[in-house]
């Protein structure tokens, strides 16, 4: 569970009352909070803006201004004008939210035990312990330029912005690898290994260059010869969602579907993906799906909120979307936002009180700010945002 911070009214906000309980809206049907969150959002207008993430369930999804994947959700949270940001997704994306906006606006996440599993395997302590041991073999703020999935704490984007690094995103991957070769000839990829090593493939980069730093472990569990051949530096971290899908999922749903579609997002296994016709991120899966002929068919290894939703919207046009794994695997963290979570933090805005803010420390938003830059400016180049 993250910690949500408390703050003090700033000058012209509405004046504060005691705030409203989650307890009493834990009861609520759906039915209700839809009412009550219409009626909250009129009021707020456009002093409020809510960000869905694809991952979310409809019965949130539908009360989003904005839907989409992790890259664009950060530049329209750059762009937006609103006081406050809901973000429907999760804490890392909350956190992004608030450092790419001004001071005065307010990032919000629903629910704050709203995480995300894979951002937990990498931490501050274990990336500064690697870059200390790769300097025992050679220079890393000279030769390797660390990557940060933007599932990761905004204390590790602080890192790559100390440090010369940058964030990337499903979408803008290889943009970001690209522009990190051209600065330093090595990469520390972290936390998710398989979308490093997804992208880091197909720019060419052979396995036999990539090592994998396994963070429990003295020098990550590589040699000296290995941590000097390494091209790309992988951190043994997952997405414990993606990881159900398997190869031999796609050659069961082959064998009925011959002339099938198969369609992966970056953080399932470099087997799924190799085997897969299309990989990319939330909103490219769903533009591919959504632009699909009539008659085709799809298996998807994402998560199954999205799978869902756009398999009930490509139904009557003739084109079968269906997921990978044959056990349900949703994001648990993503899920946790409900309309009641969504219910209680607007009704809190309108009474004039601000709960579960996700506010990051001025220094650490400011060099993390420089990582997001970055990418930023590389995604808006490569024509990605
Ligand atoms: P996208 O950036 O593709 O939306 O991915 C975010 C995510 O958490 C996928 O698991
Ligand atoms: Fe994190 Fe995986 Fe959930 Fe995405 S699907 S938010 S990577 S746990």
């Amino acid at each position: 569970m993250y910690r949500s911070v408390q703050t003090e009214p700033m000058k012209g906000d509405p004046p504060m009352s005691a705030a409203l309980e989650l307890q009493s809206y834990s009861l609520l049907d759906d039915a209700e909070c839809d009412e009550r969150i219409d009626a909250a959002k009129k009021k707020l207008g456009d002093r409020m803006t809510i960000l869905g993430h694809h991952y979310q369930r409809n019965e949130v999804f539908k009360h989003a201004d904005h839907t989409g994947d992790s890259l664009k959700l950060s530049k329209l949270a750059s762009e937006d004008d609103a006081e406050y940001i809901v973000f429907c997704g999760v804490h890392f994306m909350a956190e992004v939210a608030d450092i790419v906006s001004r001071p005065d606006q307010k990032a919000i996440l629903p629910d704050m035990a709203a995480g995300c599993s894979m951002a937990d395997m990498a931490n501050l302590a274990n990336v500064e312990r690697a870059w200390r041991e790769l300097s025992e073999v050679l220079d890393p703020d000279e030769m390797v330029t660390p990557v940060t999935y933007i599932n990761s704490a905004a204390d590790l984007k602080a890192f790559c912005g100390r440090h010369g690094g940058i964030v990337c995103t499903s979408t803008n991957a290889q943009q970001i690898l690209e522009w990190s070769y051209s600065r330093r000839e090595k990469v520390l990829f972290f936390p998710d290994q398989h979308l490093g090593r997804n992208t880091g493939y197909r720019m060419g980069i052979p396995l036999e260059e990539m090592g994998v730093w396994d963070f429990g472990k003295p020098m990550g569990g590589l040699t000296v010869e290995e941590i000097k051949a390494a091209k790309m530096i992988l951190w043994k971290g997952f997405c414990s969602v993606h990881q159900m899908f398997k190869p031999e999922q796609i050659d069961a749903w082959k064998e009925k579907h011959p002339d099938g579609i198969i369609i992966s997002h970056p953080e399932a296994s470099f087997e799924v993906c190799e085997k897969s016709d299309h990989v990319g991120s939330t909103e490219y899966i769903l533009n591919t799906i959504r632009a699909a002929e009539a008659g085709t068919k799809w298996l998807v290894a994402t998560e199954l909120n999205l799978v869902n939703r756009v398999a009930e919207e490509m139904k009557p046009k003739g084109v079968l979307v269906e997921f990978m794994s044959t056990t349900v695997c949703m994001c648990a963290t993503m899920f946790r936002t409900d309309p009641q979570h969504l219910c209680w933090v607007l009704e809190n805005l309108v009474a004039g009180n601000v709960v579960n803010q996700v506010k990051v420390p001025t220094e650490e938003a400011w060099q993390a700010k420089k990582a997001i830059d970055n990418m930023l400016d590389v995604s808006v180049a490569a024509g990605k945002v």
